[in-house]
């Protein structure tokens, strides 16, 4: 008998990003699209001129794999200078296609088939893929309302003899915490018990509101040794299309991670890499100017959503908030964001999407905030004629 011909297990078993799916649809009925997380507002312009001359200049051809020497210098010394950690751009770097590879490739490059992984939930729903991609089990933790924080009793209960790994955000899409320092240290002691490795997607470490530090868990005593940090330049510098990140682990796991990485892409853009050393470089004022802007983005959008009955909690960083629909009547979140792009003409994200258990999301919709404050008045506008006073 032929073998029939079809897609693997592995892939038939997760489904399309229902983020990428809503944007699809908002482009479909021309709405406003506040359900992916990228900006509508340029990209610095010393950043964007850095990348015409490197074009210019014809660094154009494969990469380093694990990264341009350059640009890994670059990411060493604006560690230190940040965050105070050692980052040696020789061993404990890798350079991915955005956080999205350096996720998967630090996943495929540390964890075997059946290790258990830790999961905060609600998560960014990358996370579910990445540990079937890697057969790896995960055991979700639940980040609790109003400010989404976790019981260590639960948190401790996760961890077993088979646990290899814990993924964190911070600070968290969707739900825009941030880690405290206490929390980060329950944490840390409970992978120092158990031996696990820390996966620290920390993408919008640069995005805090009401002077909240954003804290790498990497630097909390006992971590530097088992912790996988990953950024990028995606959100930081308005450029999500670039796809360049990075992950940052002891050598030992950085090994593993350059290994997978090779073999999926060889190694991320060349001349948007030369163009990251100009970024990374940029001084302290773009950082505080950044931040300031998108606290005014968080204070519009918050507005919003007040104005239109929602009851929301309030971010403490990144660019996304998590809404209550129950006073809108719908039977789902689906049903209310299919409705609000079709209806309204504003793109959101299913609240269902960031839980293992969809019924746990079935109240809330995802708004994303990282537009220009007339995007987000023109959408605030759609919502206040088109959705209907509060019931
Ligand atoms: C938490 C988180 N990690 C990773 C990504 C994707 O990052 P990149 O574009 O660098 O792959 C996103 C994008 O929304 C995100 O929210």
């Amino acid at each position: 008998m032929p073998q029939e011909i079809r897609a693997s297990a592995r892939a038939s078993s997760f489904t399309e990003s229902v983020i990428r799916e809503m944007t699809r649809l908002a482009m479909e009925h021309d709405a406003i699209n506040l359900a992916q997380g990228f900006p509508d507002f340029p990209a610095p312009a010393e950043v964007k001129e850095a990348a015409r001359r490197a074009i210019a200049a014809d660094l154009n051809q494969y990469p380093i794999t694990w990264g341009e020497q350059e640009f890994r210098e670059a990411i060493a010394s604006k560690y230190e200078r940040v965050y105070g950690m050692h980052v040696d751009p020789e061993r404990n770097l890798c350079v991915t296609c955005g956080s999205t590879e350096a996720m998967i490739s630090s996943i495929l490059g540390i964890l075997d088939p059946g290790d258990e992984v830790v999961i905060f939930e609600p998560y960014y729903e990358n996370y579910g893929p990445d540990t079937i991609l890697a057969a790896a089990v995960p055991r979700f933790v639940s980040l609790r309302r109003p400010d989404w924080t976790f019981e260590e009793t639960e948190l401790s209960a996760a961890f077993t003899d088979r646990t290899r790994g814990i993924v964190l955000n911070t600070p968290n899409n969707p739900t825009g915490k941030v880690f405290a320092r206490e929390e980060l240290e329950v944490i840390a002691r409970l992978c120092q018990r158990w031996g696990v490795v820390a996966f620290t997607d920390e993408i919008y470490e640069h995005i805090t509101y009401d002077g909240l530090p954003h804290i790498p868990i990497a630097t909390i005593p006992g971590m530097e040794d088992r912790t996988v940090t990953v950024s990028a330049l995606s959100k930081t510098y308005a450029v999500t299309g670039w796809r360049v990140g990075w992950a940052i682990a002891p050598a030992e796991l950085a090994d593993g991670i350059r290994t997978v990485h090779d073999f999926l892409t060889v190694g991320a853009p060349t001349p948007l890499q030369h163009a990251g050393i100009v970024a990374l470089g940029l001084p302290d004022a773009y950082y505080e100017t950044m931040s300031r802007e998108y606290a005014e983005r968080r204070e519009l959008m918050l507005g919003i959503l007040g104005e239109a009955g929602f009851e929301v909690s309030r971010p403490q960083g990144a660019y996304y908030v998590m809404a209550d629909i129950s006073h809108l009547g719908f039977a789902s979140d689906v049903e209310a964001a299919l409705h609000m792009v079709e209806h309204v003409g504003v793109a959101v994200v299913p609240g269902s999407s960031f839980y293992s258990q969809p019924e746990l999301g079935r109240h809330v919709v995802r708004f994303s905030f990282c537009k220009r404050m007339e995007t987000l008045r023109r959408a605030g506008e759609r919502m206040r004629t088109r959705l209907g006073p509060p019931s």
